[in-house]
C-alpha cells in the first residue's frame, strides 16, 4: 500500500543564491508556511504520511520543523487558531531523512531515500515544482487512483511550450482514455530530441522495481544519474502511465526566483482581501 514518499531536497539551489546561501530553499515560505509543508499537504491528501528528506548538510531547518514544537513558544499563549494550525502540523507526517553525502543526481537521491522506504509502490515528490489543484483530487490522488486501476507506474505529465522541451523530461506515447501511455521518456531533449510537448512534471508512483535499474543506470544530462533514463529503462519492460494534468491545475517552478515569486503573490491573492488591487495601486 502506498504510505512513503521521498522528497529529495539535497540540493545547493545554486538557482536561489545568495536567498538560500544559509537557508534551505524548501524552508522558504510559500506565504504562511514553508514550501516543504506545502508538499507534505499534498502527500498527505493522497493518504501519504511517511516522509522521507533526502538531505545534506545545512538542512537540518526542513526536518526540524516536522518536529515538536519548541517550548519557548508555549510561554506565552499563542492564539488559538495558530496552535491548532501547530497541533496539525504535527499529526501531519512522520519524517524522517536520509543523507546524501554527494550529489550525484535525482536517480542517486532517488536510490538513497529507498534505504527508508518498506513499501511498494511509493512517491517521489520534488519541492521545486509547487503544485495547486482546485479539485479537492489533487494530482496525487489521481495518480493513486490511476496506480490502484491498472497496477503501473504512473507519473505526473503536464504540455508544455515547444521551447520548455530544453527544461524538463519528456515524455512520448499515446493518448488513450483518461491517460497517457508512455512509449519513451527522455531528460531534458530540446527541441530536436523530441516531438513531444509533455513534461515530466515532478511527481512520480513508482514501484521497487526500479531500485535494481537506478543502481545499473549510468550517469546521462550534466553527468547525474537520472531518475528519467531509469524510468525509460523500467518503461521497455513493463508499461507505464502518465497523468496528463489538466486547465485547472496550476504548476509553479518554486526552485526558480520568478516561479517562487508567482507562487507567492498566487497564493496572497488567494488569501488577503484586494490583495491585487492593493498592488496594482502601489505600483502604477
Ligand atoms: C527534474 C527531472 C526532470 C523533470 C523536472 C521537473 O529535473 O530530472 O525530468 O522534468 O525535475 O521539475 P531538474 O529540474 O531537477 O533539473
Amino acid at each position: 500500500m502506498l504510505s512513503h514518499a521521498i522528497i529529495p531536497a539535497a540540493g545547493l539551489a545554486t538557482r536561489f543564491l545568495p536567498a538560500s546561501k544559509a537557508i534551505p530553499k524548501e524552508a522558504f515560505p510559500l506565504y504562511d508556511r514553508p514550501v516543504i509543508q506545502h508538499i507534505a499537504e499534498e502527500a498527505a491528501q493522497a493518504g501519504i504520511h511517511n516522509i522521507v528528506l533526502v538531505t545534506s548538510e545545512g538542512k537540518e531547518a526542513i526536518t526540524d520543523h516536522f518536529d515538536r514544537i519548541n517550548p519557548k513558544f508555549l510561554q506565552g499563549k499563542l492564539p488559538e487558531e495558530i496552535m491548532r494550525e501547530l497541533e496539525r502540523l504535527e499529526e501531519l507526517a512522520e519524517v524522517i531523512a536520509v543523507r546524501q553525502k554527494s550529489q550525484k543526481g535525482l536517480g542517486h537521491a532517488v536510490l538513497r531515500g529507498m534505504t527508508a522506504v518498506p513499501t511498494d509502490p511509493f512517491a517521489v515528490m520534488l519541492p521545486d515544482m509547487f503544485l495547486v489543484s482546485r479539485d479537492p483530487d489533487n494530482v496525487m490522488v489521481r495518480m493513486k487512483r490511476l496506480y490502484e486501476q491498472h497496477d503501473r507506474p504512473v507519473i505526473a505529465l503536464m504540455r508544455v511550450p515547444d521551447d520548455d522541451r530544453k527544461r524538463y523530461g519528456m515524455a512520448e506515447g499515446e493518448e488513450r482514455d483518461g491517460f497517457f501511455e508512455i512509449r519513451r521518456l527522455v531528460e531534458k531533449p530540446g527541441i530536436a530530441g523530441t516531438a513531444s510537448n509533455l513534461a515530466i512534471v515532478g511527481r512520480y508512483l513508482l514501484p521497487s522495481a526500479i531500485g535494481p535499474i537506478l543502481e545499473k543506470t549510468i550517469p546521462g544530462a550534466k553527468g547525474e544519474i537520472q531518475l528519467t533514463d531509469a524510468l525509460n529503462t523500467l518503461c521497455s519492460k513493463q508499461p507505464m502511465l502518465g497523468l496528463v494534468l489538466r486547465d485547472d491545475d496550476l504548476v509553479f517552478d518554486a526552485g526558480d526566483k520568478d516561479g517562487y515569486a508567482y507562487a507567492n503573490a498566487y497564493l496572497a491573492a488567494k488569501r488577503v482581501p484586494g490583495f491585487i488591487e492593493t498592488l496594482r495601486r502601489m505600483t502604477s
